[in-house]
């Protein structure tokens, strides 16, 4: 069996994750604020502060062979805390956690259809990855960006665009992913349509057959990802949306 690190595993997608991992037999550590309702090996941590992270990542007593980060705040939040968790946090642990893996592991993070533009943002998006550490990171992004929507997407687009050039560092040790999803029924989900505004969302719902995704729709792209199935996916982003994000550009043009 498989030593499985899952943030966010207390709640939505990582819950759903958590389910996956242990139903195959895998020992899961859940990092999260919120101890998880399922009982498993669980470190309370704050994803947005370095030193948390570094007493987790310390904590763990055998290498780990799959890292998820899932855990992740909506563009509701102060945009300090979007860019900590969504981006620099991650950013801050996975660092730490890859030289302690196991040769032939694999990192999904989770990201989001609304960092689907990156290519357009790629100046800002540059910005926030060359920020060397946690701190000047949250400083350069909330100097740049306006909004909590704005913070959300560069959140976002910084994890597509770092996963692949990590991808890169890390060849031969471990793969990173990402995973993009469309709208999910998960508690997060009225807080991001309370940022992000119906009018703009409700077309991609219906161009996704009229309803939103299922946390388990997306927990089960994170384990395909994670298995020896996906040893030639690597630093690529896999949209998870029923095709709505797809049709939607198409339909602009
Ligand atoms: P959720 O709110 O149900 O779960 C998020 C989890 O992250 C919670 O257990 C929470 O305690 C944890 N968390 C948040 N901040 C934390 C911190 N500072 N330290 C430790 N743990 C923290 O949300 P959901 O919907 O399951 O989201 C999971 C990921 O999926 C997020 O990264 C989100 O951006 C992304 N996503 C969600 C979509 C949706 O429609 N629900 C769509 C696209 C992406």
């Amino acid at each position: 069996s498989r030593t499985v690190v899952v943030t966010g595993g207390a709640s939505g997608i990582g819950e759903a994750v958590v389910r996956r991992f242990t139903a195959r037999g895998d020992e899961v550590i859940v990092l999260d604020r919120r101890k998880p309702g399922s009982p498993v090996h669980f470190v309370e941590t704050d994803l947005n502060d370095c030193s948390s992270i570094d007493t987790a990542v310390d904590a763990l007593d055998r290498p780990a062979d799959v890292l998820c980060n899932v855990a992740g705040v909506s563009g509701a939040s102060p945009v300090p805390l979007i860019l900590g968790v969504n981006f620099f946090g991650l950013r801050h642990l996975t660092d730490r956690l890859v030289p302690r893996m196991n040769e032939g592991g694999a990192v999904v993070s989770v990201a989001s259809t609304a960092g689907w533009y990156w290519r357009d943002h790629l100046a800002e998006v540059t910005r926030l990855i060359e920020a060397p550490d946690f701190r000047s990171g949250v400083d350069t992004g909330t100097a740049l960006l306006r909004d909590g929507k704005d913070a959300y997407a560069r959140s976002k687009e910084a994890l597509i665009v770092w996963t692949s050039l990590a991808a890169q560092r890390y060849r031969g040790h471990v793969r990173l992913n990402t995973v993009s999803p469309g709208a999910v029924e998960t508690p997060l989900l009225p807080s991001f349509y309370a940022s992000m505004g119906h009018a703009e969302l409700d077309p991609l719902t219906e161009l996704a057959g009229g309803r939103n995704g299922r946390p388990e729709e997306i927990a089960t792209v994170v384990e395909f990802l994670a298995s020896a199935q996906a040893t030639w996916v690597n630093g690529t982003d896999v949209v998870a949306d029923a095709g709505a994000e797809m049709a939607f550009a198409l339909r602009q043009n």
